[in-house]
């Protein structure tokens, strides 16, 4: 049994893909940003201003291990990659990890003014430099990449599911 996960910066779309995707394949879908604050029981901006985002980082950790080998649809945190051990596991053979890139330009159209990320929180040559530097990283995680620039999400859908 493997596991679909969906990875990719803030913004490419992880969870409303992902929720589609599994509901087309009639199995359940997981948001590991929803399964932490289940957890810890505060938002995500909470977790990071009160425990930091090394203990977030431990807690998405442990969450995508727990999922490893299910038969359901993963939407991943943006930051998920950046453990080596995170990295090891989207790509071993317990999982499908599905890249969902996007460029920089599209991401700041979508999310230009939310504040409800804590990492996106900052001035657009962080935000760029934090994007450039994570692309290796989701190229390094995953068995395939789709590019979600302007394509409708049924269509996405659909390329994802050809490679299932
Ligand atoms: C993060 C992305 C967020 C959330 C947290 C950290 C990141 O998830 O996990 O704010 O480091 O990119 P989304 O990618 O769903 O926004």
């Amino acid at each position: 049994m493997t596991t679909i996960a969906l990875i990719g910066f803030m913004g490419s779309g992880k969870t409303t893909i992902g929720q589609r995707l599994a509901r087309s394949m009639e199995i359940p879908f997981v948001d590991t940003d929803d399964e932490i604050v289940n957890r810890v029981g505060m938002s995500v901006p909470e977790i990071f201003d009160h425990f930091g985002e090394q203990y977030f980082r431990s807690v998405e950790s442990e969450i995508l291990k727990s999922l490893s080998k299910k038969k359901c649809v993963v939407a991943t945190g943006g930051g998920i990659i950046k453990l080596d051990t995170n990295r090891q596991m989207l790509r071993s053979d317990d999982f499908l990890t599905v890249w969902l890139d996007l460029t920089f330009d599209t991401v700041m159209k979508r999310i230009a003014n939310d504040e409800s990320r804590p990492l996106w929180n900052q001035d657009v040559e962080k935000r760029m430099s934090l994007f450039n530097s994570r692309q290796a990283l989701y190229d390094d995680s995953s068995h395939f990449s789709v590019n979600v620039d302007g394509q409708p999400v049924e269509e996405l859908i659909e390329e994802i599911k050809r490679y299932i």
